[in-house]
């Protein structure tokens, strides 16, 4: 039977960039004898907007049987005075959660066509191709206890960054295992210098390495020298291991090195299920953009990418991925630009539907 794919599109620009992937995987079922069984379904807005919930249980069980999941984004400004536990971030967490998707991959890699339109100089960022591996299921945004509490006569409000020895144990393997498949080369980032938690991170990879990964370079790096050194001088870096809340700020950073936030895939990962393909989640890195939503203007590029990575990761269609992102990069080296990617004044922007064709193309 064909290879199973649930489709969650999400809110403002996520159904948009979403129906480009459409045209690509019908591309690969009628071109490359690559079909799949795809699925759609709801999920942050506009599952609350159906269900009142954003994610309802029938979509989270049918997220636990499939091959892979690729979502758009969610969120917008119609939700953002909803009660937490309703927001449309929550759907996206659940699904986090429950798959139990504790590795977040992070790729920044620099498409020559684009260097000139980074942040940096072209010589810093051209030929960047890192990974930052960001521990997505525990940490400070988890962590027990939590909340806002009376503290005398003033309130007080708490979050607790919680480590165990196998959570960081499972996410450095992870790292590891990426590094061997590149360029053999991990750096640990953390606090060791005034967070408890940093201190066993760092134990605890370092064990990991010296058992069972000994060939492959490790480094370890303060966090926020980690950021410095990220926008100094990124080639440095291969894969980045990290936890969950400096991973979040550092693949941001990261993102900027590449120039457009429109352009940056993700996966996320968890344990190997029966056929031997881990859990995943595949997402572009940006949110649901409601400044430009509905206009036709957003960049697919970065949820194409992430379809890209879901062959590459979970259909073990290596050589269809390299394919997939060859064409991204022979478009952009044509010129074809959606509005997020101009550095120049005079070029005409494409749609987002006439991005999608010209990579079909
Ligand atoms: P955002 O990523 O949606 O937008 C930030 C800026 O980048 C905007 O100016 C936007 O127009 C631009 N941008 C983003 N993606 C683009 C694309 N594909 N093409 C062209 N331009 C693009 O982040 P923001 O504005 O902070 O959040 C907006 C909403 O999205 C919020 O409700 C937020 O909670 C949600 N969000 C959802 C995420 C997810 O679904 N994973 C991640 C981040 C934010
Ligand atoms: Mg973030």
């Amino acid at each position: 039977s064909n290879p199973s794919l649930l489709i969650l599109p999400g809110d403002g620009i996520g159904p948009e960039v979403m129906a480009e992937v459409r045209k690509i995987i019908d591309w690969f079922g009628a071109k490359r004898g690559l079909a799949f069984d795809v699925e759609e379904d709801l999920v942050g807005g506009a599952a609350y907007d159906r269900h009142g919930t954003p994610l309802a249980d029938e979509t989270m069980a049918r997220a636990q049987e499939v091959d892979a999941v690729l979502l758009g984004a969610v969120g917008g400004p119609k939700y953002d005075d909803l009660d937490f536990s309703v927001k449309p971030e929550r759907g996206l967490l659940r699904l986090r959660k429950e798959m139990d998707l504790f590795a977040n991959l992070r790729p920044a890699v620099c498409f020559d066509a684009l260097a000139d339109f980074s942040s940096l100089k072209r010589e810093v960022v051209a030929g960047l191709d890192i990974i930052i591996v960001r521990e997505l299921t525990s940490g400070i945004y988890f962590g027990e206890p939590r909340g806002i509490f009376e503290e005398g006569n003033e309130r007080v409000g708490i979050n607790t960054q919680r480590y165990t020895e196998s959570e960081i144990d499972r996410v450095a393997r992870a790292a590891f295992e990426l590094a061997r498949k590149r360029g053999n080369k991990v750096c640990s980032m953390e606090k060791a210098n005034v967070m408890e938690s940093g201190i066993l991170w760092r134990e605890v990879v370092q064990k990991v390495h010296d058992e069972d990964y000994p060939d492959v370079e490790l480094s370890h790096m303060y966090a926020d020298n980690g950021a410095m050194q990220l926008v100094r001088n990124p080639k440095q870096f291969d894969v980045i291991v990290t936890d969950n809340l400096f991973g979040d700020i550092l693949s941001d950073a990261a993102a900027m090195l590449t120039g457009s936030l429109g352009m940056l895939p993700s996966a996320s990962l968890g344990a190997p299920m029966e056929n031997g393909r881990p859990k995943a989640l595949y997402e572009p890195v940006h949110g649901s953009a409601p400044d430009i939503a509905g206009q036709g203007k957003a960049n697919p590029i970065a949820c194409i990418l992430s379809f890209a990575m879901a062959l590459r990761y979970s259909f073990d269609q290596g050589g269809e991925a390299d394919r997939l992102e060859a064409a991204v990069n022979k478009v952009l080296a044509d010129g074809v630009r959606t509005a997020d990617l101009l550095a120049q004044e005079g070029v005409e922007p494409v749609s987002t539907a006439q991005m999608g064709d010209a990579i079909l193309a």
